[in-house]
C-alpha cells in the first residue's frame, strides 16, 4: 500500500481580505516528487508554509508523516527539511559554519564537506554569507534543507535565479534526493523543469486547484494536442481551413493548423503549394505542460 507523506484537506488562508488559500487539498505520497506551479501571488508559499507548520491555516487540516505539524513541531522538524522561497542568513557567517551550525542543532554528524561538494560550492565554503553571488545562497539553502537527512523536503523556488549549469546541478540534486526516497515539494516557475522532474504537478490559482495529475495526463486533458505550424499569412491560415476544415490560427507570420491524422498534414502542404507559398517555417508540434499553464490561468485572469 502506498504510504501518505502529506495530506491536507481544505485549506483555507486570508490575509485581510485577501483569500489567498482557499479551499486546497493535497496527498503526496512518501518518495513522490510533487511540483505546485501558479503564477505569482495563486498561494503556493502559503501553502507550503502552513504544511511546514510555520503557519496556521483558518480551516482545513495537515497531516505530515501522519502527525500535526503544529503539535508535532518538535518531531517534525528532525524529518522535515526547507528551502524557503529568497533564502536568507547570517550577514557574516560562512557556509561551511552555517552547514555545522544546523548539524549541531539536529544533532547528525558535520556533513557540510559531502553537502558542499553535492552542490558545487566547496570553492566558498568559507565567504561570508553576505559575499555569495544568489545564486551560491540559493545553494547554500539547499544544503541546510538538506543537512539533518530529512525524509520530506520543501524547496520553494529552488532554482530562481540560477544560471543554467547551476539549474541543471538543481536538478541532479533533486534526481538524487528522490532515488533516496524522499517525497519532495517544489514550486517553480519553470514549466520544463516540473515536466522533467515532478511525478505530478498541481496547478494553482487564486488559491484554488486547477488541475493535479502526472504531466502527461495534464497535457493529455487539457492540451490541444498535435499541430503543424507553418510560415503565411491570416489569407493562408483561410485557405487551409475552408479546403481541410481544420482548426487554424494565424499570428505574427505564423500559421497554426491543428492535427489530428497523418494525412492532415499532406491536405495542409497540399494548399500550401497550390497558392504557391514558400515556406520557411515548417514544423511539428506538441502542446507542453507551459502551453497548458498559460491558457489555463489565462482563462482564470479572464484573458482569453
Ligand atoms: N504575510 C502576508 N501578508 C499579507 N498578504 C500576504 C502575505 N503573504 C502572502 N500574501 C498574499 O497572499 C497571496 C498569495 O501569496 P503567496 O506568497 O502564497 O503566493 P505565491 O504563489 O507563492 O507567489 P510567487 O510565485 O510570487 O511566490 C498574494 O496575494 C500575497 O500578496
Ligand atoms: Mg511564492
Amino acid at each position: 500500500m502506498t504510504q501518505t507523506a502529506i495530506a491536507a484537506e481544505h485549506l483555507v488562508k486570508s490575509y485581510g481580505s485577501i483569500k489567498a488559500v482557499d479551499g486546497l487539498s493535497l496527498n503526496i505520497r512518501k518518495g513522490e516528487v510533487y511540483s505546485l506551479l501558479g503564477p505569482n501571488g495563486a498561494g503556493k508559499t502559503t501553502t507550503i508554509e502552513i504544511l511546514e507548520g510555520l503557519r496556521r491555516p483558518d480551516e482545513g487540516n495537515v497531516s505530515i508523516l501522519s502527525m500535526d505539524p503544529w503539535k508535532n513541531a518538535v518531531e517534525l522538524r528532525r524529518k522535515v527539511g526547507v528551502m524557503p522561497q529568497g533564502f536568507n542568513f547570517i550577514a557574516k557567517i560562512t557556509p561551511k559554519e552555517a552547514i555545522r551550525h544546523y548539524c549541531t542543532l539536529f544533532g547528525v554528524p558535520d556533513n557540510s564537506k559531502e553537502l558542499l561538494e553535492l552542490v558545487d560550492l566547496t570553492d566558498m565554503a568559507r565567504v561570508s554569507f553576505e559575499h555569495l553571488s544568489g545564486g551560491q545562497k540559493q545553494k547554500l539553502g539547499l544544503c541546510l534543507a538538506m543537512a539533518n537527512s530529512p525524509e520530506i523536503i520543501f524547496l520553494d523556488e529552488p532554482t530562481t535565479g540560477l544560471d543554467p549549469q547551476a539549474r541543471r546541478n538543481m536538478w541532479d540534486v533533486i534526481k538524487r534526493l528522490k532515488s533516496e526516497g524522499k517525497t519532495l515539494l517544489l514550486t517553480t516557475h519553470y514549466l520544463e523543469e516540473a515536466e522533467r522532474l515532478a511525478d505530478r504537478v498541481g496547478i494553482v490559482d487564486h488559491g484554488r486547484m486547477l488541475a493535479e495529475g502526472t504531466p502527461d495526463d495534464i497535457i493529455g486533458e487539457h492540451g490541444n494536442g498535435l499541430y503543424l505550424r507553418i510560415s503565411g499569412t491570416a489569407e493562408l491560415a483561410s485557405r487551409i481551413r475552408s479546403a481541410t476544415g481544420l482548426e487554424c490560427s494565424s499570428k505574427d507570420g505564423l500559421v497554426d493548423i491543428k492535427i489530428d491524422a497523418n494525412e492532415n498534414i499532406v491536405n495542409v502542404l497540399r494548399v500550401v503549394e497550390s497558392v504557391h507559398s514558400k515556406l520557411s517555417v515548417l514544423e511539428l508540434k506538441r502542446e507542453g505542460l507551459e502551453d497548458v499553464f498559460v491558457k489555463m490561468v489565462g482563462r482564470m485572469e479572464g484573458n482569453e
